[in-house]
């Protein structure tokens, strides 16, 4: 009990998130589900991680849940604005939010994106090739191309794609795991404002001359009633923000794990057919989104740990998907396993909206990158974001 605390301390500090995996698994040799004081628990089980996020007596953060948890959060402008996304309702809301979000975000529109995606990937990698290098593949690849991808579903224009790289990046902050730093928080709350006012702009935009996009699908949604003004334009941030962020590193931290082992990375120029192997095998080696959060809606009890109504759990999805119990060789980069899901898109009824996208994706751009660029190879030491809940480089350079 006394590592399980201080392997927390420790996810809380910079040298801990560069590399949280020990940490995770001094966790872990607690069991798979340990609670670490009054109504706080930390899950690190798959089978146990996997329950929580499908059993829906295990709750999101909503309102409710804020009210009684952190009295106050209201005064924090970024925390009711992602209150009033489908990420932090339960059902029956979150029902509503969610069929009217994946209505707009149809398999249809997704699936017509790939060749959109090719061509895009296509440019951004050609300059790379032509000049050789060496560039930061953080800034050249994986953050242009979510970001124009997300922009061109929801029908916004990609010029501004450089404005909301800062704005999107600093959101986050509100989501993190140690969140609750007035400076970050700050940010976040700036950022959202900004975020929300450039929408509220596209929306009456939209309104006048609708388009073929989902903006335009969500107002006509909204005329019906069925999704009010406020919720419609924190709906769109999320959208824009998840879209990207997320993506953004499965590109960088997905390269960097071929970087670091070349017979991969040759194996798979070689057979472009593999890509989504490779994908889930990165997403489960080291994913984007390493943690999120419940509250258990009733008194419960998991993995023979009781939990009082009210304890919240620290669900670590990057820990479930090492998990010895469900996967071999865990920390081990193997494609050709037998796929079990990783829960890196969750699981469940929150199960993640642009699981498909982000697939798509990646599973276009590696494939290009590496038969485009023949000679790829790291340039130097790629440098990691100082975060723990949103995991991903700050810098990756790469040469020709
Ligand atoms: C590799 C990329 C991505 C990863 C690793 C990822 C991960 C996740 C995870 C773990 C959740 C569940 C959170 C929870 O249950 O608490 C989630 C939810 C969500 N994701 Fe993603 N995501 C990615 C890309 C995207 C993209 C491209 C979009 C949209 C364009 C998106 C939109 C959403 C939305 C709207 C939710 C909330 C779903 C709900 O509450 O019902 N994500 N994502």
């Amino acid at each position: 009990m006394q590592d399980a605390l201080a392997a927390m301390q420790a996810l809380a500090t910079t040298e801990g998130r560069a590399d949280p995996y020990p940490h995770y698994e001094r966790l872990r040799s607690a069991g798979p589900v340990v609670e670490l004081g009054e109504g706080f628990a930390v899950v690190t089980g798959y089978a146990e991680a996997d329950q929580v996020l499908r059993d829906a007596s295990f709750r999101v953060t909503d309102a409710a849940v804020l009210d009684r948890a952190l009295p106050g959060w209201r005064d924090v402008a970024s925390w009711q604005w992602l209150s009033r996304t489908m990420l932090w309702h339960n059902a029956p809301d979150h029902t509503r939010l969610r069929r009217l979000a994946g209505a707009a975000f149809t398999a249809r529109r997704v699936a017509a994106l790939r060749a959109d995606v090719a061509a895009l990937a296509g440019e951004l990698i050609a300059p790379i090739a032509a000049g050789g290098g060496p560039v930061d593949f953080m800034d050249t690849v994986a953050y242009p191309l979510p970001v124009s991808v997300i922009c061109a579903l929801l029908g916004v224009p990609a010029a501004d794609r450089d404005w909301f790289r800062p704005r999107a990046q600093d959101l986050t902050l509100a989501l993190e795991v140690f969140a609750g730093d007035p400076q970050e928080l700050g940010r976040a709350d700036a950022a959202g404002e900004d975020l929300a006012e450039y929408f509220v702009d596209l929306l009456a935009r939209r309104q006048r001359e609708p388009g073929d996009d989902m903006i335009s699908d969500l107002l006509a949604a909204g005329a019906d009633g069925r999704i009010g003004g406020a919720e419609l334009v924190a709906h769109l941030v999320l959208l824009l923000v998840a879209g990207f962020e997320t993506t953004t590193n499965l590109l960088g931290n997905g390269l960097a794990m071929l970087l670091d082992r070349p017979e991969q990375l040759a194996r798979l120029r070689a057979a472009p057919e593999l890509a989504a192997a490779y994908i889930e095998e990165m997403l489960r080696l080291d994913p984007p989104v390493q943690v999120t959060s419940r509250y258990a809606g009733q008194d419960s009890e998991l993995a023979g740990v009781r939990l009082r109504a009210g304890t919240e759990l620290m669900v670590v999805l990057a820990a479930a998907g090492r998990d010895p119990r469900r996967f071999t060789a865990p920390d081990s980069f193997l494609p050709d396993r037998p796929s079990v899901p990783s829960l890196s898109f969750g699981a469940g009824a929150h199960y993640c909206l642009g699981a498909p996208l982000a697939r798509l994706e990646a599973q276009v751009a590696f494939p290009l990158l590496l038969a485009e660029l023949p000679h790829l190879r790291s340039a130097g030491v790629p440098t990691r974001r100082d975060r723990l809940g949103f995991r991903g480089y700050a810098t990756l350079p790469i040469t020709a």
